[in-house]
């Protein structure tokens, strides 16, 4: 009896997938997820090939870089142009060309794309590149040997490419974009993938100028648009019968707010799988999808503070205990100053200035924890004024798990500086 009683009941029941909601691919809606079709990015797609086209008939096509806020298919696009590129190059041997893809955001240093570009050339007889210690001219000189031996176009696609340039400045690009002007047998174009649009700004000049031969900007998505994503994702996913077209449309409706980003709406709606799964409910309803925004906000908080540096979750920390004081009157950046450095002295490290202070408050702002605007005193000036955009509590016990952090849990403010600000 105890047995069977065993055999019907199992700890994992609950978190068991139910068919009733998902009744094909669950990868679709996984997040690094490309399917075939890329609705209302044809054009796009379509462009990109265009300006490759040359390739396939030995010339060096263009450097392209791609903008686009996050979300909005510029990864996916490009994994979908190289997917079918591929398969031409797979049919016609004669054709040398090669396309490599680097994502800057994992690999952000000049040997990195080097040795990631010369491994992708060699002979399968050839044993790999040194993943370290070799003088980077040493590598360069190597790569450049490599492509000149292969002969053709190398197309090197190099997604969130402003990481690179950011972390290890454009050295790099520099050396491989004058490839061209001193080989002869073997030619290499650039395509640049950012969601920031003022990466170019941290430019040489004599690399903008040769980096940005064709520029494509892809736009937010709107509501229909991204409606049509999900609707394709839940037919894939089997789960179109068992969800409200209503729930679809807010899904699509809060995403397109939301910069238009299409991630996010596949997040929604995968959360709110997992949530009606482990609920044993039949139907995702529109609640189910306020609900997974809900969670979904609340993760991506988490990441957030985790991820923090030291001093911005001090800073951060800061607020909270004034915000909690304060009891919901704006607190002032001087108070914020002075708490945050009485902090600072409590674990032994050394206070940042107060500009730098005020570029991390502008920082929490940007991320969306907290909310600063300027005020104006007339003859007495300006302040930056504060207060917290999310649950303080939250926010507190998230910046507590920081064990430097969690020394501070009763670091208070002087009265002085409280009332004198
Ligand atoms: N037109 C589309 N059709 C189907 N799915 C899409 C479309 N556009 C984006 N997606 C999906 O949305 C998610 C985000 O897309 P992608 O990673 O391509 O965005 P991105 O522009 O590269 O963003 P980031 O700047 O953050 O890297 C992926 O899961 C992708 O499959
Ligand atoms: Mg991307």
């Amino acid at each position: 009896m105890l047995i069977m009683e065993r055999e019907m009941h199992n700890l994992f029941d609950r978190f068991q997938y139910n068919s009733r909601i998902l009744k094909g691919e669950r990868k679709a809606l996984d997040p690094g997820f490309v399917p075939d079709r890329l609705p209302h990015r044809e054009s796009e797609a379509e462009k990109i090939a265009e300006i490759l086209v040359p390739s396939l008939s030995g010339q060096r096509p263009s450097n392209i870089i791609i903008f686009g806020k996050p979300g909005v298919g510029k990864t996916s696009v490009m994994q979908f142009v190289e997917r079918e590129a591929n398969r031409v190059i797979d049919t016609r041997f004669s054709l040398k060309l090669k396309i490599i893809n680097i994502n800057c955001g994992v690999i952000d240093n000049p040997y990195g794309i080097l040795l990631n570009i010369g491994n992708h050339l060699l002979g399968d007889w050839e044993d790999k590149l040194p993943f370290t210690g070799w003088p980077i001219d040493k590598l360069f000189n190597v790569v450049q040997e490599k492509i000149d031996n292969f002969g053709g176009i190398v197309i090197v696609v190099m997604d969130e490419i402003d990481r690179l340039v950011k972390k290890s400045g454009d050295g790099v690009l520099y050396q491989l974009l004058r490839i061209n002007e001193t080989s002869s047998a073997g030619k290499l174009s650039i395509i640049g993938i950012s969601n920031d649009l003022r990466f170019t700004d941290y430019l040489d000049p004599r690399v903008k100028s040769r980096l940005i031969e064709e520029t494509l900007v892809f736009p937010p998505y709107n509501a229909t648009q991204i409606y049509d994503i999900l609707r394709d994702r839940s037919l894939f996913s089997g789960i179109l019968d068992s969800t409200d077209d209503s729930a679809l449309q807010l899904c699509a409706a809060i995403a397109a707010q939301d910069q238009g980003d299409a991630r996010r709406a596949i997040d929604l709606l995968r959360i709110s799988v997992e949530l009606a799964e482990m609920k044993q409910l039949e139907k995702i309803n529109d609640d189910l999808i306020y609900e997974a925004k809900k969670k979904l906000e609340r993760d991506i908080v988490t990441e957030t503070i985790s991820t923090l540096p030291l001093h911005s979750k001090i800073a951060l920390l800061s607020i909270v205990l004034l915000d909690e004081i304060k009891r919901g009157t704006k607190t002032s950046m001087g108070e914020v100053y002075d708490l945050y450095c009485k902090a600072t002295q409590r674990i032994g490290v050394s206070s940042l200035t107060p500009r730098r202070i005020a570029d991390i408050v502008g920082e929490l702002t940007n991320l969306g924890l907290v909310d600063s605007v300027v005020q104006s005193f007339g003859r007495y000036g300006r302040t930056t004024m504060i207060s917290m955009n999310y649950d303080g509590d939250k926010i507190k016990e998230l910046l507590m798990e920081d064990d430097s952090i969690g020394m501070l849990q009763d670091v208070k403010p002087s009265q002085k500086s409280l009332t004198e600000s």
